[in-house]
């Protein structure tokens, strides 16, 4: 596997193997893997040619400084977990070497992460999804044409970054966001790297969010398309001591910014707050039209 430390060499790479007609998976990530992201590089080196993958912490999109530095940093353990899941090349950076072009980081132009933005992350995270949108621009452009792989647990993360690919595609830069399902552990649990920072018992009672969202998708299934009475069953569901309930609300992935009161298609979004640590999770309530997989720009 090639490390690269900065963008520059690995656009050079990347162009390097487009130029021999080779296709490219490409799975961003933050470090701190986990099996998660293991899921998503043994697609992307299945169904490429080769993969590659990315690692930046990215300060544009933590609106919580303690959050950015209480986020955990296992490079080396995430440099052998990489080779070992097919990867071929890694890219890393700073703010400096993605954006050259200014001089002060408090100068860095945030890009417009669009309509889908609005609500849930964007409104709880104010900033956060123009900083995800910002820095992808910057890695897409790195790349160039691939296949992007992303979890379904930041789905409106997704949802951004399909529009922002469908805006390169104007530079002649043409990306696939596809979206793979959510790898949880056994009690239900999304895997997210800001599990390293719970305890066993917080792991336990974090659960409850995948059981709030399994609530409501039975729910759904009995029929209920309320959209207000399938988000008080999972925000009951999720009332206990110990977490911190931000939000708890169904949306139409179909239809971000319905108003409807009856839904004709359901997603459930919780984000929850266990022992100081923010976790949140999603899941389809019905088949609804858009699959995970049928997200490609
Ligand atoms: O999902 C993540 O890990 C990050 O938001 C991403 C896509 C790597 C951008 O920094």
């Amino acid at each position: 596997m090639v490390i690269l430390p900065d963008p520059g060499e690995a656009n050079t790479w990347c162009a390097r193997q487009g130029n021999q007609g080779l296709t490219m998976g490409f799975v961003p990530t933050m470090g701190a893997l986990h099996a998660g992201h293991f899921s998503l590089l043994q697609r992307a080196a299945r169904e490429n040619d080769l993969c590659c993958a990315s690692i930046f912490v990215n300060p544009l999109q933590f609106n919580d400084p303690n959050d950015l530095s209480a986020y955990p940093d296992t490079l080396e353990a995430d440099i052998v977990a990489l080779e070992n899941h097919g990867c071929d090349m890694v890219f890393r950076g700073t703010l400096s070497t993605f954006f050259p072009e200014v001089d002060d980081h408090e100068k860095i132009r945030k890009l417009d992460p669009g309509p889908l933005a609005h609500g849930l992350e964007g409104s709880f995270r104010p900033g956060h999804l123009e900083g995800v949108v910002t820095i992808v621009d910057r890695l897409f452009r790195t790349v160039g044409n691939c296949r992007a792989y992303f979890g379904e647990k930041d789905y409106q993360q997704a949802l951004v970054v399909r529009d922002l690919a469908d805006a390169l595609a104007e530079d002649n830069i043409f990306i696939s966001v596809i979206i793979c399902p959510t790898v949880r552990a056994r009690n239900g649990l999304a895997l997210s790297s800001r599990n390293l920072r719970l305890s066993d018992s917080d792991r336990n009672l974090s659960s409850a969010l995948f059981r709030a969202l399994v609530r409501g998708k039975h729910a759904w299934s009995s029929g209920i398309r309320s959209k207000e009475e399938l988000e008080t069953i999972v925000a009951d569901c999720l009332a206990k001591p110990g977490i911190r309930v931000e939000y708890a609300a169904v949306r139409d992935p179909e239809d971000w910014t319905s108003n409807a009161e009856d839904l004709m298609a359901a997603r459930g979004f919780v984000a929850a707050y266990v022992s100081g640590i923010r976790l949140i999770d999603t899941m389809a309530f019905g088949s609804d039209r858009m699959k995970p997989d049928s997200l490609q720009g």
